[in-house]
């Protein structure tokens, strides 16, 4: 039988994960794809931390970049994050050697997928990336493979567990929004510099990353409009929740006359809404399609057990040796994603989707 030699860089909250849940799942992973997954090495800055995990049947790689080219692995999945620095690195050699690539990255993809996607696809690999929208959500998956024979013209939601989980547990509790973010970074939650997740970029990184599959135009993650959930206060949820709305921070990607727009904003949603009874760390994901109608996929956003579930997913592809292309060819039919200026309603935030 096969086996996949997987290397693993970053043993974080989203790399324990995936080990346990290789280990745990190896038999029903051969069964399902005809290969024997196997974590052959790993890398993080400490070797020393005590991560729940035994390590000692895996090679250890100080520099993950020699671990992205080691003869030992044949799929290298990033989880150390961050644009630029060791994740790039690690990636950047990983695809040049003609390995196999997953990563839960949205950051690194979102300011460099188009040229690492043209890697991957110079070199027949995969570059792959479901755990980089919406956590534990399949959502690359539904839209590439499900909705396949779709033509969308909007795709929009809750991509971001950790202001989700904030937004709640002020309203729910009264609690601050300092309080709430402490929390949601005690759970794993938060990126490494929660500003991404507060002030909106992170959901502008995966925002861009969707609208480059579903519309078929490049990553072009500096078209985002983007406002954060920083600046919204206790009394704002509660002026929201006399209306009859509560407050969510959604992105928005759909086609319009003069092109395609991209924005990130707070926005008062109806409470009878299914989006507006998504609370917690849970993500919502809404697509508009022609043939299917309107979809919404609902789970959790964040979260060890929830990322290492798409990561794993995405090993499994690889071990079954689905190749596909990263975001599917550009057909730029459309205009390219344009900055869209914000119009404010009177008292704050956004109404209208
Ligand atoms: P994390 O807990 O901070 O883990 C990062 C890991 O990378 C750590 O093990 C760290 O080593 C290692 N690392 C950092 N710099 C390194 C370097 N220069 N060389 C080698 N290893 C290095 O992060 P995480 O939450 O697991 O997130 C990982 C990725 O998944 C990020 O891209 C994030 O955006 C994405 N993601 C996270 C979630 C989530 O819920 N957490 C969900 C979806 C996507 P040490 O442990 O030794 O410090
Ligand atoms: N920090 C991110 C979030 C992790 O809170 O949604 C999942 O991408």
């Amino acid at each position: 039988a096969r086996t996949l030699r997987v290397g693993i860089a970053g043993l974080g909250t989203v790399g324990a994960a995936v080990v346990r849940m290789i280990e745990r799942r190896s038999a029903a992973l051969a069964a399902a794809t005809g290969c024997t997954v196997r974590v052959t090495a790993v890398s993080a800055r400490d070797a020393k931390r005590d991560r729940g995990i035994d390590l000692s049947g895996f090679t250890w790689f100080d520099d993950p970049v020699a671990l992205a080219r080691s003869e030992e692995v044949d799929c290298v999945v990033e989880l150390v994050g961050g644009s630029e620095g060791a994740a790039k690195e690690i990636v950047e050699a990983a695809l040049a050697v003609g390995k196999h690539v997953v990563t839960a990255n949205k950051a690194l993809l979102a300011h460099h997928g188009n040229a690492l996607a043209k890697m991957a696809e110079a070199r027949g690999v995969s570059l792959a990336y479901e755990a980089s929208v919406a956590g534990g959500i399949p959502v690359i998956k539904a839209i590439r493979e499900g909705l396949a024979g779709n033509a969308v013209s909007r795709v929009y939601g809750i991509m971001n567990g950790t202001c989700n989980y904030i937004l709640s547990r002020m309203e729910a509790e009264g609690l601050t929004f300092e309080a709430c973010l402490k929390d949601a970074q005690a759970l794993g939650y938060a990126e490494a510099d929660p500003t991404f997740d507060v002030e909106g970029f992170d959901t502008a990184h995966k925002l861009a990353i969707l609208t480059s599959l579903v519309f078929g135009v490049e990553i072009d993650v500096e078209g985002v409009s983007v406002e954060g959930i920083s600046a919204i206060q206790p009394l704002d949820l509660t002026m929201a929740d006399e209306l009859g709305y509560r407050i969510k921070l959604l992105g928005v990607a759909q086609a319009t006359e003069a092109g395609i727009e991209q924005r990130v904003h707070p926005t008062m949603v109806p409470k009878a809404t299914a989006i507006a009874q998504v609370m917690g760390v849970t993500n919502a994901v809404t697509i508009d399609a022609d043939a299917v109608g309107e979809l919404t996929l609902i789970g959790p956003g964040a979260g060890g057990d929830a990322t290492a579930s798409a990561v794993v997913a995405d090993i499994a592809d690889v071990a079954a040796g689905l190749v596909r292309p990263t975001f599917g060819k550009p057909v730029a039919r459309l205009a390219a994603p344009r900055r869209v200026e914000m119009q404010r309603h009177e008292g704050g935030y956004y109404v209208r989707l």
